[in-house]
């Protein structure tokens, strides 16, 4: 018996060393180990061992066993290990493999103007206000003094959406209509709307179908024409620096009386000539007035008592000036070569 066991042992470790995958292992465990297992059967057979052998031969067993199950556990573990070796040699990551570059976004220099201006007038306690660009004719031309009809209509070639009712905003001016009534007539406003207008303009390096106005609307009392040559004088030095111009050129506008043309000095030139202002040292940059009569009334504002000051900013013309851009379109096209984003960076 006890030849028997050496036997086993000696088949046993030989044949878990020469395994060559973990099946073979279950299958000589279960060959040599389980309740029909070699051993097993040798251990039915110590009913037969005289009583003083029994000892050694089970402590023989218990031997056998243990180097055999040994055996199993470090063969087993050499598989698991060559396995997991296997796997992270097929899933190494190469770390010395430069990085992937992924561009980092910046802003379109006209989201950047428009915060600039932002910042400038909530600094002198406007708000920022929004209004639909989806408009009702009401809004966009009656109750800014300009009823169906008026040649001034013309001049904003509109798109209308719903039989001349519904259109795409041509102004950003319909947002003054929309914030008075909202106050109610009797509290004092200062807001500025920045915002996407629409006209059927056909595109060149000048005119875009789609662009972008700033309104400014302030209500009070006793408000004078003085008082809207402050507010631009602030914000011109703000924006294109403190030894700029300005002055004011009598113009045409429904909504406003007197209504003007507000220009700056040339930044370039400083007022000497050159061809950003065409020779002139003068630059155009908004078009305002003092409130029409009218459009307070309509607007629930009595103009006995109440006045102010409005003024439309062309966003993309702002930004043009001040970063000397040429072509109107190049704040739409989606070519990221040719399209103009500002650097927070830089700026
Ligand atoms: N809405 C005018 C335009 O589109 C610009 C403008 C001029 C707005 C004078 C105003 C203003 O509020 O007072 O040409």
């Amino acid at each position: 018996m006890k030849q028997e066991l050496e036997q086993i042992k000696i088949y046993g470790l030989s044949a878990i060393e020469k395994a060559v995958d973990e099946k073979t292992l279950n299958e000589l465990r279960v060959e040599l180990l389980s309740k029909n297992g070699k051993l097993t059967a040798i251990l039915r057979g110590m009913r037969d061992v005289p009583a003083e052998e029994r000892p050694v031969v089970g402590a023989l067993v218990n031997e056998v066993r243990d180097a055999i199950e040994g055996a199993l556990k470090v063969k087993e573990e050499g598989f698991i290990n060559a396995k997991l070796q296997e796997k992270l040699k097929s899933e190494q990551i190469d770390i010395s493999l430069p990085a992937l570059k992924i561009p980092h976004g910046a802003p379109n220099i006209l989201e950047h103007i428009i915060e600039e201006v932002e910042e400038v007038f909530m600094s002198m306690g406007y708000d920022v206000v929004d209004g639909p660009e989806i408009e009702e004719d009401r809004f966009n031309f009656e109750l800014l003094n300009i009823p169906k009809g008026h040649p001034a209509r013309d001049a904003q070639d509109t798109f209308y959406i719903e039989d001349e009712r519904i259109l795409l905003r041509s102004q950003t001016s319909p947002v003054q209509a929309r914030t008075m009534l909202a106050a109610g007539g009797d509290k004092p406003i200062r807001m500025i709307c920045p915002g996407k207008t629409y006209r059927r303009d056909a595109d060149d390096a000048t005119h875009s179908h789609q662009f972008m106005q700033i309104e400014g609307l302030l209500i009070d009392k006793n408000i004078s024409l003085a008082d809207l040559k402050g507010t631009f004088d602030e914000i011109a030095k703000k924006l294109f620096g403190e030894d700029v111009q300005t002055r004011f050129r009598p113009s045409y506008y429904q909504f406003t009386e007197p209504s003007v043309e507000t220009d700056i000095s040339c930044f370039v030139c400083k007022g000497k000539g050159c061809s950003l202002c065409k020779n002139s040292g003068w630059i155009t940059v908004s078009g305002a007035g003092m409130v029409h009569p009218n459009v307070l009334r309509n607007c629930g504002y009595d103009p006995k008592v109440w006045n102010g000051f409005a003024f439309g900013f062309g966003a993309e013309r702002l930004a043009m000036l001040k970063y000397g851009i040429s072509d109107i379109r190049k704040f739409y096209q989606t070519d990221l070569r040719e399209s103009v984003v500002f650097d927070r960076k830089e700026g």
